[in-house]
């Protein structure tokens, strides 16, 4: 363990690349204990980011593309490059950003192959690192584009957490929370406390405290009846992974706060880079959706809660369609419908 907590660009972040090892925010441990991890080798990250020790679409994406600069180090060679790509690439299944962030390391690689290995290891982490700053200052565009949506003196419903942890720094749905604050806009966040894991009452409660923006954490099943008092004038939520037509996967319960913001006519806004849009799937029928162990359900901060013998059903997302999506809020300004044109137009790579 180390102790300086990660930032970069002097923002709060939740890893970091040292001499010779990743610090690393062990989020599992938040709000309770602030631990400060030190990762050192591969195996270690695809751990941690199995295990949730770093989770968040773009934070993991970041978090392999430094994977890569510790595989780096302990050689070069190609299949051994490749294998460590593998090996992240497979640590979790729904996050496009992953796999994203593990191409552009690996088309640097390439573009490398046959310097000496330091020369290899410098332009491996000047990617990595250009990749992190790309996401805080995108996440730093999305939360001017997204606060210029909201009305004033509004309240906005999350779930999980979007913020500086899940990223790079600053956030996505959290990061228009934080430019909408710093405009005065916002009176409350609602945050849904989002079980299994509790991202929403552990990570996002803890990012808020620390902004000192007004919120409430609510249980998952309380956001029917805050929408039906017209408590909140939107739903702000994140993305794992956009298809191509808009259709979204993001932790699951976003798609139920979807169907209620639709019946009670509350703007359902998705807040996310163009690196979590997936121009490869179709529609959401093509994004693979993690399930986790039924432990995650059946106890709940550690204590067994179902009795012994009881099944679970796990899925970690689920997938909102885009017929349900007022806007996706990108850095490249807020796509609207019909996305299978908004989408690509935007988020193709540009030649
Ligand atoms: O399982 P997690 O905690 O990695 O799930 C995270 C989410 O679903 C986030 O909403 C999403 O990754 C966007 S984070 C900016």
């Amino acid at each position: 363990m180390t102790s300086r907590i990660p930032s970069f660009d002097s923002v709060l972040s939740p890893l970091d690349y040292r001499d010779d090892h990743v610090a690393l925010i062990d989020q599992t441990a938040l709000p309770g204990r602030l631990e400060v991890l030190r990762i050192a080798t591969v195996s270690e990250m695809v751990v941690a980011i199995q295990r949730l020790a770093v989770r968040g679409a773009p934070a993991i994406g970041i978090a392999a593309a430094y994977g890569m600069v510790l595989a780096s180090r302990a050689s070069c060679a190609p299949e051994h490059m490749a294998e460590a790509a593998e090996a992240l690439r497979a640590a979790r299944p729904t996050a496009v950003n992953l796999g994203w962030a593990l191409d552009r390391m690996l088309g640097v690689f390439r573009a490398h192959e046959g310097r000496s290995q330091s020369e290899l290891r410098a332009a491996l982490l000047e990617e990595a690192r250009r990749i992190h700053a790309e996401d805080i200052e995108g996440n730093k565009q999305i939360g001017r584009f997204g606060a210029d949506l909201l009305p004033n003196g509004c309240s906005v419903l999350t779930i999980c957490n979007t913020g500086a942890l899940a990223t790079g720094g600053y956030g996505t749905a959290l990061g228009v929370v934080r430019a909408a604050w710093a405009q005065k806009k916002l009176t409350r966040v609602y945050a849904c406390e989002t079980r299994p894991l509790l991202q929403g009452a552990r990570l996002n409660a803890w990012e808020l405290l620390q902004e000192g923006i007004p919120f409430r954490v609510l249980v998952d099943s309380a956001a029917g009846a805050l929408l039906a008092q017209g408590r909140v004038q939107a739903v702000l939520v994140g993305a794992d992974r956009i298809a191509r037509n808009g259709d979204t996967a993001n932790k699951i319960g976003t798609y139920t706060l979807a169907v209620l913001a639709a019946r009670h006519r509350v703007p359902f806004y998705v807040v996310a880079p163009a690196s979590t849009v997936d121009l490869r799937a179709a529609s959401g029928e093509a994004i693979p959706i993690e399930e986790r162990g039924p432990e995650e359900v059946l106890a709940a901060l550690g204590r067994q809660v179902a009795p012994q013998g009881a099944e679970a059903w796990n899925p970690a997302f689920d997938v909102t369609p885009a017929e349900l999506i007022a806007g996706i809020v990108s850095e490249h300004g807020v796509l609207r419908p019909p996305y299978e044109e908004t989408i690509p137009a935007a988020c193709a790579p540009r030649a």
